[in-house]
């Protein structure tokens, strides 16, 4: 049966947001693909899949902005069975180095890459709770938010924001625990080429985004796995 889907972050024809819309949709599925600013290649994929795509203004670094397209979103569907918490941002100094970086972009990172998803999770709680199998909540995380395993000396802000959405997603997790009506996990997606100018990276966002949705099923309902995942499915230390 075709579910209902929230994915944030799907401007770019190259990256994993969109290429998860791209998968979804040749699935079968509605899909809610949210922008904070327009895409010439979402509106492309929108006219193909006319009735089934729909394109949501949506920036997660505002509780306002993200209030409104969940308002948006309940004009046009009852329910969301699975939300991707795909964006994020890194500052410009993420690669410098304590003494060159500059602290008060830290703040601003958490800000969209943590808090963001939980603004999104707090403002479509609605449409989720009415989902007829059972919502699920990805939080696409990374390896650089692993606190057990943290080897680098930059990333002051990424690293930070997905530390801090890894302990978020515990919490949310054990805040939904004996709700049957829906779980919540995150996930290193692995290393993915969705840097145009770098073929060094394995994984291909198109190919790796079937991957991804296939295991999503696998979690939907599991609630005593492990929360913080890989793309196989394996356990990642916090
Ligand atoms: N690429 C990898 O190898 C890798 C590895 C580990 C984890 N990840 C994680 O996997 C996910 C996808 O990675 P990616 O490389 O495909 O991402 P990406 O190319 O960096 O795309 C991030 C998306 O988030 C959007 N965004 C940024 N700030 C936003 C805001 N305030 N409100 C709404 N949207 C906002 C961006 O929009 P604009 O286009 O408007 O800037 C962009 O579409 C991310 O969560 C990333 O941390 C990636």
């Amino acid at each position: 049966m075709p579910q209902t889907v929230l994915i944030t972050g799907t401007g770019r024809p190259y990256a994993l947001g969109f290429n998860l819309v791209k998968r979804y949709l040749e699935n079968g599925d509605r899909v809610f693909a949210s922008v904070r600013r327009p895409s010439k290649a979402l509106a492309e994929l929108q006219n193909q899949y006319q009735g089934t795509l729909h394109i949501l203004n949506m920036d997660i670094a505002s509780t306002a902005s993200v209030n409104a397209a969940a308002a948006e979103c309940a004009k046009l569907t009852d329910s969301l069975d699975l939300v991707i918490n795909n964006a994020t941002t890194a500052s410009a100094d993420t690669m410098k180095e304590l003494p060159d970086f500059d602290l008060d972009l830290v703040a601003p990172a958490v800000n969209v890459g943590a808090v963001g998803p939980i603004r999104v999770l707090k403002a479509f709680l609605p449409l989720l709770k009415k989902s007829a199998i059972g919502a699920l909540v990805v939080n696409i995380s990374s390896e650089a938010g692993s606190i057990g395993k943290c080897y680098r000396t930059f990333y002051l802000d990424y690293g930070t924001e997905k530390a801090a959405l890894n302990m978020l997603t515990m919490t949310m997790h054990n805040y939904f625990r004996n709700d049957p009506s829906l779980n919540i996990i995150c996930l290193h997606p692995g290393w993915m080429r969705t840097n145009p100018g770098n073929n060094e990276a394995p994984l291909v966002p198109y190919e790796h985004a079937e991957t991804l949705r296939l295991l999503f099923e696998k979690k939907r309902h599991d609630k005593n796995g492990p929360v913080f995942i890989t793309w196989t499915g394996e356990p990642y230390p916090w």
